[in-house]
């Protein structure tokens, strides 16, 4: 073995967002740019040496070839074993729960979520820690630090192993074990859904599209909806995972998963529709005629929890990301249990799933997920769907229906502006926060603003604070318009306004979010200026 020490410059710009490194996959393709950033991991988390590590990613363009440099890097660098799913594939949720189950000190995850993929798409690299999350900032600044002061990296100069077959090779001084991506989330899931019971649900009759938008949940949902709970063969659709997810954003939104929204509404609907991103971490869940805000998901889902066996002991609290819809407050209240307001992305929910604080978490961003594991998990939220949908014998519109009848419904949704420059982003919000101290008592299309801030998050077990998280603007009848940039994209600036209004009466249930929130979203409008600063006069994107 020969380890080459490779003298190298400190490379602009790898600074960690919402979800990690995300670049285009061009970039991480420069001549040592994938190395000096996993080199600078490695020295931000405070090495490797004698230290386990899992390692996958969602099979996007490079991923196999990026893996190889890591297990390179990593054997360099004195780590021990490297834990690796077949082919290097492994969804999101599946790493970390690799990652807890074997109790290792934390894993390299591959993916650029919900982006596209391919030569021309986007790539990224994430570090989770050894409760199986995304690292929290403390980790990430450490790692960011690193990237501006590394002047070396070190790699093995011994080809990587082949990634096709299971067992242990040897890399160097690191064990090299190649694992079956699917086999221990899938008794990981065994643990906390009734298998036979979704096996009858489907034996009588009832129908699924699950929607894998060729990518990572592909084989997963294969193994676990068609294999063990007997679903018919096609019940999955878009299986395999391809470099580039065919072509597509694989994001279960309207727009990226247009064919199964189609299907939902149509008069061939089946029973049940589900699709999940890139990486395995989303979910969306359509019914007959009907698609449930990822808000009113959590919602449901904390409201039925105690149906499935993994959440018979009850539920300890709800977490969910700022700009997520206040449905999930409704249930916590109701349940007497803590509900916390975090900011946007997974990391934040760590904490709280560690210290025991919290059950269920959900984003308004598709993503839902439980203390079982320490990221979001697509397949899982599918499952419980199904167990909470065979144990009410109901079907996903009269559940939802029946939800919003007791709490009250949330009217929801999100406009997104996409593409736009930089500096006007920037400055949008730039003026948004200035303008905050003069907004409360101004009515902007009619409505009256109660109160306006920029959401900062002292975060209940550690203390630390987290500020400029978004602009909350809460108008007098209680609807709501938050304002923030996405952090997960790779190019110009993606402006999000999130928008909600309460409707207590059933009677009002049954209409379009867009109709409801029409007052709201011109007042959003009228308070940031978006027409007029982006040029655009419609939203790119509305889920
Ligand atoms: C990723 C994170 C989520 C987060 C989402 C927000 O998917 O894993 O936790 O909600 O990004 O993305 P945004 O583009 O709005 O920053
Ligand atoms: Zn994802």
């Amino acid at each position: 073995m020969t380890v080459e020490t490779v003298s190298t410059a400190p490379i602009e710009g790898q600074k960690p967002g919402t979800s990690g490194l995300r670049k285009k996959t061009a970039v991480f393709m420069q001549p040592g740019y994938l190395e000096n950033y996993v080199q600078a991991v490695i020295e931000g988390v405070g090495g490797v040496k004698g230290r386990t590590i899992v390692v996958g990613g969602d099979g996007r363009y490079f991923n196999d070839k990026a893996i190889g440099i890591i297990l390179r890097i990593l054997a360099a660098n004195g780590a021990e074993r490297a834990i690796v799913g077949q082919n290097g594939m492994l969804s999101t949720p599946a790493a970390s729960n690799i990652i807890r189950k074997r109790k290792t000190f934390g894993g390299i995850v591959l993916s650029a979520s919900h982006n596209p993929g391919g030569e021309d798409g986007d790539f990224g690299l994430k570090f989770n820690i050894s409760n199986g999350g995304p690292a929290p900032e403390a980790i990430t600044d450490a790692i960011f630090a690193s990237t501006k002061s590394l002047n070396e990296y070190r790699i093995l100069k011994d080809a990587a192993p082949s990634l096709a077959a299971l067992g242990e090779t040897r890399l160097g001084g690191m064990i090299v074990e190649i694992i079956d991506p699917v086999a221990d989330y899938v008794i990981l899931m065994e643990t906390i859904v009734d298998f036979d019971r979704i096996r009858k649900l489907f034996e009588s009759g009832f129908t699924l599209r699950f929607d894998a938008m060729h990518a990572i949940t592909g084989p997963y949902a294969k193994a676990i909806i068609e294999g063990i709970l007997g679903a018919p063969a096609g019940t999955v659709v878009n299986a395999t995972p391809l470099p580039d997810f065919g072509g597509h954003h694989p994001d279960p939104n309207p727009v990226h998963a247009a064919e199964l929204f189609r299907l939902m509404f149509s008069s061939d609907a089946p029973d049940m529709g589900a699709a999940s991103d890139g990486d395995g971490d989303r979910n969306i869940v359509l019914g007959r005629g009907i698609s449930v805000s990822p808000s009113d998901s959590l919602a449901v889902l904390a409201a039925n929890i105690h149906h499935a066996k993994g959440y018979r002991s009850g539920l300890k609290g709800i977490a969910r990301s700022m700009p997520t819809s206040r449905a999930a407050d409704r249930v916590a209240e109701k349940l007497k249990v803590d509900l916390f307001e975090t900011p946007t992305g997974w990391k934040f929910f760590g904490n709280l799933l560690d210290a025991g604080r919290v059950t269920i978490c959900g984003e308004e961003s598709a993503g839902t997920g439980s203390d079982h594991v320490r990221e979001k998990d697509g397949l899982w939220a599918i499952l419980l769907w199904l167990d909470i949908v065979a144990a009410r014998g109901q079907s996903i519109a009269d559940i939802v229906a029946e939800h919003w009848r007791t709490y009250g419904r949330d009217f929801y949704t999100r406009h997104d502006y996409e593409g736009i420059s930089t500096a006007s982003g920037d400055q949008l919000m730039a003026d948004l926060r200035g303008a905050l101290e003069t907004l409360p008592g101004r009515s902007f299309a009619g409505l009256k603003v109660a109160s306006a801030d920029d959401f900062a998050y002292e975060d209940p077990t550690d203390g630390s604070v987290t500020r400029h998280q978004g602009v909350r603007v809460l108008f007098a009848n209680d609807a709501r318009a938050v304002f923030r940039l996405s952090g997960t994209g790779t190019e110009g600036a993606t402006l999000r306004v999130y928008l909600e209004t309460f409707e207590p009466d059933p009677s009002r249930h049954d209409q379009d979010p867009q109709d409801v929130l029409a007052d709201v979203i011109a007042a959003a409008d009228a308070i940031a200026g978006i027409r007029e600063r982006t040029g655009r006069t419609a939203p790119d994107v509305i889920t």
